[in-house]
């Protein structure tokens, strides 16, 4: 969505509503009050939804189908004007849907003012928002569906490089790096059907709950809402206007996304740090410093894992507007625009940046594999093998703690000590231990569902490649 250039052909406009009063509303109240700079990027859902409330006046008789025709005429004009950047946006305009009927009426003359028989603004900007928002969350899951790609496409060819698994960010035990990023894969997964199914919630139409009680007219509300792509209509005309859940429900599912966006950020920030070096990002999605020439900043992941924040807040936000407002639709409600675009934004803005900032990152396998080699990562793997060979799991805990203990002292690892050392610690270790703790059957041997070894990374690989389909 470009910038919107008023013009300043338009002069200040009489109110749609002047009719109840005698003085004009002040500038910098009339100012305050209107939504136009930002609902005006509705344009094209506000003229959807006013061409099948015309269609359906004329077929119920509530107007002529000549007037209907003329009106449906009138609003594609419209359309393609603005999208051909003939029309510009009057600032003066109280919202996008004043501002529609207003250019109608001076377009069509008398039969413009029929469009908003049976109807109010207050099911228009419902229905405006949910079809904005309809069309704005399929963009978005193919954009998370790019990057599942991407994550997936990185983990194909990781996976069977080893890497330290961490908790607590200490060393805890081997895995492959595949795995680690197949985590993020099931992760926006689970996001795409968050998405999807506040989408599904969603899909029901307003349109014909008027002002907040419904109508005189014999309208058909089956009729627009089947028009307009709705699954139904909403049941109680009341809900139909004060309703935003919807939009709270899309912004919940988004800040999750985001805070997955977020963490997969800080490790590939960690990932690229000289602390760790796993990772090397491209050129093109890192930055320079002004004054430290070896900088290579990931400002990317960077700025992705700041920008959660705004759409956390966009989120509060709006849970904070609605939260005392009785029914049914009350001004506050303007407010739930600018808080969920600028998160459909932001979140679109990061994900177009993220899947080839993955994409193109490149694996330093030997960093890897030297770091799992470190930190006795194998120790679980040593007490398990004690564990087979009879001992009781505490017991055999605390005999490789005691070794742990004595290679920090000796300034060694695991792999490294005689067979005589370790058979001091316990007389059930034989030659096979090493074979058994070496980093590569450590993360092999995980065969568990679900685990590391590579079969599970391998099934997972097939679930992911299933799902994108
Ligand atoms: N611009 C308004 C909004 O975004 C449209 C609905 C106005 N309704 C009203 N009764 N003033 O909420």
């Amino acid at each position: 969505m470009g910038f919107i250039v008023f013009s300043e052909r338009f002069c200040f406009m009489e109110k749609m509503w002047a009719g109840r009063f005698a003085g004009e509303l002040d500038r910098l109240a009339n100012d305050f009050n209107s939504s136009i700079r930002f609902d005006c990027r509705m344009f094209r859902q506000d003229i959807r939804g006013s061409i099948s409330h015309a269609e359906m006046l004329a077929k119920q008789g509530i107007i002529s189908g000549e007037d209907a025709m003329q009106i449906i005429e009138g609003l594609i004009g419209i359309l393609e004007d603005i999208e051909k950047g003939k029309l510009d946006f009057d600032p003066e305009a109280e919202d996008i849907h004043m501002f529609v009927e207003s250019v109608l009426t001076k377009r069509i003359g008398d039969v413009g003012k029929r469009l908003h028989t049976a109807r109010s603004r207050n099911d228009q900007v419902a229905v405006d928002v949910r079809l904005y928002l309809r069309d704005e969350v399929e963009e978005i899951c193919g954009l998370v569906k790019e990057l599942i790609a991407a994550v997936l496409e990185q983990a194909k060819s990781n996976a069977d490089v080893i890497c330290p698994g961490y908790t607590h960010l200490q060393r805890a035990q081997p895995i492959f790096f595949g795995h680690h990023l197949l985590c993020y894969c099931m992760m926006l997964i689970r996001d795409i059907g968050r998405l999807e199914d506040g989408a599904k919630r969603m899909n029901v139409c307003p349109l014909g709950s008027c002002a907040l009680a419904g109508t005189t007219y014999d309208t058909d509300r089956e009729f627009t809402a089947s028009s307009l792509g709705f699954d139904g209509y909403t049941l109680n005309s009341i809900d139909g206007v004060s309703d935003r859940d919807f939009c709270l429900e899309i912004m919940s599912a988004f800040s999750i996304l985001m805070m997955h966006l977020s963490r997969f950020s800080e490790e590939i920030i960690f990932w690229s740090s000289w602390e760790c070096k796993f990772i090397e990002l491209d050129d093109s999605y890192t930055t320079g410093s002004s004054i430290m020439p070896q900088k290579k900043n990931p400002d990317m992941a960077e700025l992705v894992r700041g920008k959660t924040g705004r759409v956390y807040g966009n989120l509060m936000a709006l849970l904070t507007t609605l939260k005392g407002l009785p029914l049914a639709y009350n001004k506050d409600m303007q407010e739930d625009k600018e808080a969920l675009f600028d998160s459909i934004d932001t979140v679109k803005m990061c994900l177009k940046v993220f899947a080839p900032m993955v994409r193109t990152m490149r694996t330093l396998k030997d960093n890897m594999y030297a770091a799992a080699g470190k930190g006795f990562i194998n120790a679980t793997d040593l007490a398990d093998y004690l564990v087979k060979k009879g001992l009781p799991f505490r017991t055999a805990y605390k005999l490789v703690g005691q070794a742990v203990a004595h290679c920090i002292e000796a300034g060694t690892v695991l792999d490294e000590l005689s067979l005589d050392v370790l058979k001091g610690f316990s007389p059930l270790f034989e030659e096979d231990v090493y074979e058994e703790i070496a980093l590569k059957t450590c993360v092999e041997k995980r065969i568990s569902a679900g685990g590391t070894g590579g079969d599970s990374v391998a099934a997972q690989i097939a679930y992911v490649e299933e799902f994108l389909k």
